[in-house]
Formats: structure tokens, sequence, C-alpha cells
């Protein structure tokens, strides 16, 4: 039996539905950040031992997970039509949503990629969940103590934007279901669609 036209899997994005794969990606990305600011945040503070040595091998190969998936993210992004916001949204709602998503995506890369120049500074080997060697981004002859005090001040201070942004985009989703009861938050959420007003589907 073919399954119903509202009940069958989407994998691309409609103008009024976030497909599975964006999705996908936006929880998985999620659910790691999450992860990886919780076990940098508790690492830092660990005094030098086996534990903290793990601890941040699990935070670099996380990291650098999120890294490559936010680049395959990006290029779904460009590659599908994007749902629309709704139209009793004002300029500056629009503008606020916008700006804060843009800086979501630039923190996806920027965190790992400042994260593996600090790892990289360290002179410290990795591979990758134990089997991808994992190569130094900055030249031999940089200034190691240097590139790697700014790129833990970077990091820090992503850190700090992250959690703040992170913030402001859950209130934002909880005030469209909430208040302005519209299907923002229910289109993003998995095995759900959210049915379009305007075109009906
Ligand atoms: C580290 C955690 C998260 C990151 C980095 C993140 C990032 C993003 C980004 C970049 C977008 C824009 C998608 C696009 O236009 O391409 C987005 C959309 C969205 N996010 Fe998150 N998000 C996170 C966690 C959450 C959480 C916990 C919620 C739930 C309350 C949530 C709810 C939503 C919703 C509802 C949308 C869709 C907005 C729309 O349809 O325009 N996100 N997220
Ligand atoms: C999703 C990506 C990432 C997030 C959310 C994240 C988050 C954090 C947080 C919250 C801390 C503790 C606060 C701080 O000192 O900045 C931290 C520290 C650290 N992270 Fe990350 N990180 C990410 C990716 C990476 C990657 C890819 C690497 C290396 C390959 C890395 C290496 C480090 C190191 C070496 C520290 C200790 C910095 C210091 O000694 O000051 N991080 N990270």
């Amino acid at each position: 039996m073919r399954p119903s036209r509202a009940k069958k899997m989407r994998l691309r994005n409609t103008s009024s539905n976030w497909g599975t794969i964006a999705k996908a990606f936006h929880w998985l990305i999620a659910l790691l950040i999450i992860t990886n600011l919780g076990l940098g945040y508790w690492a830092e503070g660990l005094a030098v031992s086996p534990t903290k040595v793990e601890a941040f091998y699990w935070h670099k190969s996380i990291g650098l997970t999120v890294l490559w998936l936010a680049l395959l993210r990006l290029l779904w992004r460009f590659t599908n039509p994007s749902p629309r916001l709704p139209s009793d949204m004002s300029g500056w709602e629009r503008a606020l949503a916008h700006t804060s998503h843009v800086l979501l995506y630039v923190l996806m890369i920027a965190m790992p990629l400042s994260g593996w120049v600090i790892h990289s500074a360290a002179n410290f080997p990795l591979d990758l969940y134990g089997v991808f060697p994992v190569p130094d981004i900055i030249p031999a002859s940089a200034d190691e103590s240097a590139v790697g005090d700014l790129a833990k001040a970077a990091h820090y201070w992503m850190f700090i934007t992250i959690c703040g942004l992170l913030a402001l985009h859950v209130l934002g989703a909880l005030k469209h279901h909430i208040v302005n009861r519209d299907t923002v938050l229910r289109r993003m959420l998995p095995f759900s669609r959210a049915s379009d007003p305007i075109r009906g589907e």
C-alpha cells in the first residue's frame, strides 16, 4: 500500500516544512554541540590526569565531527528551499531570526576550527575516534604559544556567545509555539509535519 501524502517521509525541504535530512542535521548537530559544551567545560576544570586526557580525546573527536557535519549541512541548506517564516512576523523578528541563525552557522564552524588550532599549537597527537590521524592546521613555523593563546581566547568567547545565542534560540522557538501558536517549532520536530494554511499541504 502506498503511504498517504500526509504521512510520506520527505527527504527534501518544502516551502512549508523541513525535510528529514535537514531535521536530522539540526538535531544531531544540536546534540553533539550541547554534549561538547558540557564536556569541554567539565574537562577544562580537571587536574592533569588520564581522565582529562580521555575527556579531551572525546571532546576533540566530537568537535571535529560537528565541523564536517556543519559543512555538509550548509551544502544541503544551499541546495534546498527553506520553509517560509510565518507571515505575521515583523521585520525586526525576521531580522533577529535570520541573524541568529547565521551566527549559529558561523559558530558551528568557527568553534571546532579554533579548537583544532589550540590542539595543533599544543603539538599533541590525535586520532579521530582512535582511527583517523588528525593533521595540524597551523604551519610548523608559526609562533605556537601565541597562536594557541589567541585560539584559546577565541574558543572561550565563542563558548560564551553560543550559550547566549542558544538561550535566545530556544526561547524564540518556545515563543512561536506557545505565544504565536504557529508551526515553527512543530515543523522542526522529528516525525512531525506542519500543514501549510496557504497551500493546504
Ligand atoms: C546547539 C544547539 C542548536 C543549534 C546549533 C541550532 C541551530 C539552528 C539553526 C542554524 C537553525 C536555522 C536553520 C536554517 O534556517 O537553515 C535552526 C532552526 C531551528 N531550531 Fe535550532 N539549533 C539548536 C538547538 C535547538 C533547540 C534545543 C530547539 C528547540 C527548542 C531548536 C529549535 C529550532 C527550530 C524550531 C528551528 C526552525 C526555525 C524555522 O523554521 O525557521 N533548536 N536551529
Ligand atoms: C562543537 C564544537 C566545540 C565546542 C562546543 C567546544 C566547547 C568547548 C568548551 C565549552 C571548552 C571549555 C571552555 C574554554 O576554555 O573554552 C572547550 C575547551 C577546549 N576545547 Fe573545545 N569545543 C569544540 C570543539 C573543539 C575541537 C574540535 C577541539 C580540538 C580539535 C577542541 C579543543 C579544545 C581544547 C584544547 C580546550 C581547552 C582550552 C584551554 O585549555 O583553554 N574543541 N571547548
